[in-house]
């Protein structure tokens, strides 16, 4: 896999609680608090990624708005109601998606968990595999690509 690049996904989370582990308002060890994560990108044997030119679509606007390399998005809201703890948003996925793959492109997730990855890609027309441990969520990711779950504010 060769290193392509990487996105700053910055959540603006500022609301998330303090931690302090007994250092409250002290110097002895603050705890930095980050209202972000990084989404690495690799790509597989060639750094070009080939594809049809019928498959790609993705508009101008939103390729300009993509390659720059800073995504504000906010946390999922919807973790309790699929009953997850970490989901993605599947905002932060449809964005990933329409810069780095083309139409019917396989998407595989091996930690898919309740199936962000996979109703996204099966709404933007891709090929998924979605792979987790806990039968549990497989099971929720299922029901979320056969009646095609997406929530609003995927745009
Ligand atoms: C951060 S969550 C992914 C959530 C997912 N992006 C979503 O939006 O629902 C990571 C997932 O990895 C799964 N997991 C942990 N260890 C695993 C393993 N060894 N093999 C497969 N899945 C695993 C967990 O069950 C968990 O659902």
């Amino acid at each position: 896999m060769i290193w392509k690049g990487e996105i700053l996904w910055e959540k603006n989370n500022y609301n998330c609680k303090y931690t302090a582990w007994g250092s409250w308002k002290s110097p002895s060890s603050p705890y930095l608090k980050y209202t972000w994560e990084f989404l690495e990108i690799f790509s597989k044997g060639d750094l070009k990624h080939q594809g049809k030119k019928e498959n790609i679509d993705i508009s101008a606007e939103e390729f300009k708005k993509f390659v720059i390399a800073k995504w504000s998005i906010a946390p999922e809201q919807n973790m309790k109601k699929y009953g997850h703890p970490a989901m993605f948003p599947e905002k932060l996925v449809r964005q990933a998606l329409k810069l780095f793959s083309f139409k019917n492109d396989i998407i595989l997730d091996p930690f898919n968990g309740v199936g962000t990855t996979t109703a996204v890609a099966k709404h933007l027309n891709r090929r998924y595999i979605g792979i987790d441990i806990s039968k549990k969520y497989t099971d929720i990711a299922q029901k979320r690509v056969n009646e095609m779950i997406i929530e609003n504010n995927i745009f």
